[in-house]
């Protein structure tokens, strides 16, 4: 493997490692019990990728079960000698033929495990768990984190296993934080899993879902499909929301950011064994080691009362007058040279009385109400929608170099008047352009 490939398997490795923190997860769930307190009622719930001794959604949701009126809930972990932030330390096990499982020098299984009837020595860092969640078995009277019932899984625990994907089909709701490396590949494997509405089909009608849907109060806008797929609640980084697989189910309105994170940077909790070098890490009075991840979001379909709370903007004229930003106020919007819209370099800059498709920035997402706007495309994929493609131009940078590039098509174009100094512009012939970052391609929604 090259250098460069083998940090960026590093990197994604150590990304695939770090747990979510309880009040973040409680945090998050009570948003949607505030907007609907029977959004889990009767539910099966499945946390995959996930780990109660390790991790804190089992634990929330066993907690809260009967507060959630959880029909069930079903949790599985992935091996700890499958996990690739380990193998760099992993030894081999069995009789060291090629492919034999490894397991990480450190690993030791908890006292919790061990002390179980199924502890199997054999099994314990090369085979999933699964944790199951579904009636009183010490009859205490309440089902809690104390009646979860677990074995080893046939496999490690992968997601896209034969034996997972049977559980994604019996689950009504998907929730964890997958690994980041994975997560486009996580959320089509939600996607694709049957949707417990398509195998009643028989009983309910998909006239009859949209009419139920519409009644919690008539909140999906513009959806092709009103069959609600599979739901959903993963935590994912924003980077994912421009890409060609997840950008188009934002634009139908088939996913939408949660409710509770939309800036900043998350704590999150890691192995002792991750190397603390990026700012920003804590290790608390018991020895627990933590970091700050940046771009971090909960994305889903599960309804929250705050995506449908309007931005409130001003018009493009007081825009113009007052606008804290410097580079609107008294110098208004420019439109772009490869397609016919106007670029709004700020979500809370946005013109609320201007008909036409503006670009707005990525960020717009986080305060997206789709009874308030329509999302019509994005400038890095385009979809097709450029209305112009440039020959090759002269790509000047900050310091003036000058190199050939094609890169102009692959983003929203402004034409500017006179060079740059100090920041990249491009040059065909006598025309000089500026690239803008991504942008979403919106349109306001009037009612008629
Ligand atoms: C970002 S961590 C989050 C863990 C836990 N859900 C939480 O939030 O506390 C992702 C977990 O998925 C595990 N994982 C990595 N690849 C996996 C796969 N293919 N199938 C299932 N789990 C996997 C990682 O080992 C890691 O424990």
């Amino acid at each position: 493997m090259s250098k460069n490939k083998t940090l960026s398997a590093a990197k994604s490795a150590k990304n695939d490692e770090f747990y979510t923190q309880y009040a973040d997860i409680q945090k998050e769930i009570n948003a949607y019990l505030d907007y609907d307190p029977d959004t889990f009622m009767g539910k099966t719930v499945l946390l995959p990728c996930d780990d109660p001794e390790w991790s804190k959604f089992t634990r929330f949701f066993a907690e809260n079960f009967e507060r959630l009126g959880l029909k069930k809930l079903i949790s599985t972990s992935y091996a700890a000698a499958s996990k690739k932030f380990f193998n760099a330390e992993t030894q081999r096990l069995g009789d060291g033929r090629a492919g034999a499982p490894r397991t990480p020098s450190w690993y030791q299984p908890t006292l919790f495990e061990q002390e179980s009837p199924q502890f199997d020595e054999k099994k314990t860092a090369v085979r999933g768990k699964i944790f199951v969640l579904d009636h009183d078995t010490n009859a205490n009277g309440r089902i809690d984190l104390d009646d979860l019932e677990w074995k080893y899984l046939e496999g490690d625990g992968d997601f896209r296993s034969e034996e997972v994907c049977k559980l994604r089909d019996e689950a009504d709701v998907i929730v964890t934080n997958p690994p980041f490396s994975l997560f486009r590949e996580f959320l089509a494997w939600i996607l694709e899993g049957e949707s417990l509405t398509q195998r009643r089909g028989e009983a309910e009608s998909a006239e009859g879902v949209l009419a139920a849907k519409n009644a919690k109060g008539a909140k999906s806008v513009g959806r092709d499909d009103p069959i609600a797929p599979k739901q959903f609640l993963i935590i994912g980084n924003m980077n994912a929301t421009t890409t060609k697989d997840v950008f188009p189910l934002f634009m139908r309105n088939d996913l939408w950011m949660g409710e509770s994170i939309h800036s900043g940077d998350r704590e999150f909790g890691v192995p002792k064994e991750y190397p603390l070098d990026a700012a920003g890490w804590r290790v608390d009075e018991n020895g627990n080691h933590f970091i700050r991840v940046k771009g971090v979001r909960w994305f889903t379909n599960l309804e929250h009362g705050r995506r449908h709370q309007p931005l409130e903007l001003m018009s493009m004229e007081d825009n113009i007058r007052y606008s804290k930003h410097k580079d609107l106020r008294g110098v208004g919007y420019r439109h772009y040279d490869n397609f016919d819209a106007l670029d709004v370099p700020y979500t809370d800059a946005i013109p609320a009385d201007y008909d036409g498709m503006m670009g707005v920035p990525v960020s717009f997402l986080d305060r997206y109400c789709p009874e308030q706007f329509e999302i019509v495309g994005i400038t890095k994929t385009w979809f097709g929608a450029a209305t112009k493609t440039y020959p090759e131009q002269v790509q000047v940078d900050a310091n003036g170099t000058r190199k050939a590039v094609t890169k102009l098509n692959d983003g929203a174009v402004l034409k500017i008047d006179e060079p740059l100094h100090g920041a990249t512009y491009y040059e065909i012939g006598d025309d000089k352009f500026i690239q803008t970052y991504p942008r979403i391609l919106i349109r306001a929604r009037r009612s008629k």
